[in-house]
């Protein structure tokens, strides 16, 4: 087992910058998941660990040696992509020994070393069968269960899930939990969809056009992100992000800027109001108002899509279903007012960067 390091690793096809510069510190046994828009290089530095790409600039260390120049073969890592690509003329088993046939490992080693990776995985009774005779959760555990024979010292991971159905996905990072428990192994796993990245991950690099916009704890990175891209990245439904409002801006938007911003904050430049942060009450005077454009009843609560004047995005709010059945009427055109919990409100400065609390 081994740890990662990245330092000052950069990436360029031609002219184009893809990989502007990384440091990372991945330590022995780390679940690490990089996140970030489509695009912004998560599978070029996957990649480049792997060494299915040259590495411009940068040293990239595995097991505290320097790797950049070590055949992928020979590094101690094992790839599992989105697609599983298995040998459809060979069986389960066959296609977990590939890797250990090819190496010239013998017939009794190789049955059982696959046997093992079969029970971590529960594939033992599908090992005699073929790809096509398996679901799609079951060929992407016999795609995993490829990588675990060959022993790595570092999985790789680049959107394993994403061709799976939605609950399957729910299965599936499950085992993956167990699995990185069970083998203790050091893992990068690249995704883009946040509940993998927020459940998985010890730590987070959420990356945002070739550099690393934050690294941190999933909750870290909720609770306290660096600034409103981070912010807006991760949650579900996304955070409200509320530009401060101009002079000539509408009564509604500037009470319920006042109402996250009470005391006066020049610095101020934008909020980040989490949906589960909004309360919604049926009447109040000195509250900001809104009218419901649309309702979602998502069964354990209910998330209120509202229009305020002069505000370009509708607001996100997230309900109890309990809270949102006391307000009565939800259909579309209903006014209702606002409060917003002010002591949970993200303040941003300049450019976006996160203010210290008040
Ligand atoms: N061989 C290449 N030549 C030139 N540009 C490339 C090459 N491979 C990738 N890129 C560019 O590098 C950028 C990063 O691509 P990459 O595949 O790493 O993104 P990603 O973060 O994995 O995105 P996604 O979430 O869509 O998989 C993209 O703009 C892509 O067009
Ligand atoms: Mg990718």
């Amino acid at each position: 087992m081994s740890g990662v390091s990245l330092r000052g690793i950069q990436k360029r096809y031609g002219q184009t910058e893809i990989i502007r510069g990384i440091d990372l510190e991945i330590a022995d046994g780390e679940f690490m998941v990089f996140v970030g828009p489509s695009g912004c290089g998560k599978s070029t530095l996957l990649r480049m660990i792997a060494g299915l790409e040259d590495i411009t600039a940068g040293e990239l260390l595995i097991g505290g040696r320097r790797a950049n120049d070590i055949r992928p073969a020979d590094r101690g890592v094992a790839m599992v992509f989105q697609s599983y690509a298995l040998y459809p003329h060979m069986t389960v088993a066959e296609n977990m020994g590939f890797a250990l046939r090819m190496a010239g490992v013998g017939k009794a080693e190789r049955e059982t070393q696959v046997g093992r990776a079969a029970e971590v995985l529960r594939l033992s009774h599908l090992l005699p069968r073929y790809p096509k005779e398996l679901s799609g959760g079951q060929r992407q555990r016999v795609a995993i269960g490829r990588a675990i024979v060959r022993k790595p010292q570092v999985f790789l991971f680049d959107e394993p899930l994403s061709n799976l159905d939605a609950s399957l996905r729910v299965d599936m990072r499950i085992e993956l939990s167990r699995l990185h428990a069970e083998l203790g192994t050091t893992m990068i796993y690249v995704t883009h969809d946040q509940v993998e990245a927020m459940t998985l991950g010890h730590r987070i690099a959420l990356f945002n056009q070739g550099l690393i916009e934050q690294c941190g704890a999933p909750l870290e990175l909720y609770q306290r992100p660096s600034g409103a891209f981070t912010a807006g990245f991760l949650g579900t439904p996304r955070i409200n992000l509320i530009s401060r409002p101009q002079d000539d801006a509408s009564t509604a938007l500037k009470a319920l800027w006042a109402a996250c911003v009470p005391q006066e904050q020049r610095l101020v430049c934008q909020i980040g109001l989490r949906p589960e942060h909004i309360g919604v009450c049926a009447h109040r005077s000195d509250a900001a108002q809104a009218a419901i454009e649309l309702v979602e009843q998502l069964g354990d609560c209910a998330i209120l899509h509202l229009r305020v004047a002069g505000l370009d995005d509708l607001l996100r709010a997230r309900l109890d279903t309990r809270d949102a059945q006391a307000l009565g009427d939800l259909s579309p055109g209903r006014a209702l007012s606002l409060e917003p919990d002010a002591a949970k409100t993200l303040r941003f400065g300049e450019q976006g960067r996160l203010l210290p609390d008040a």
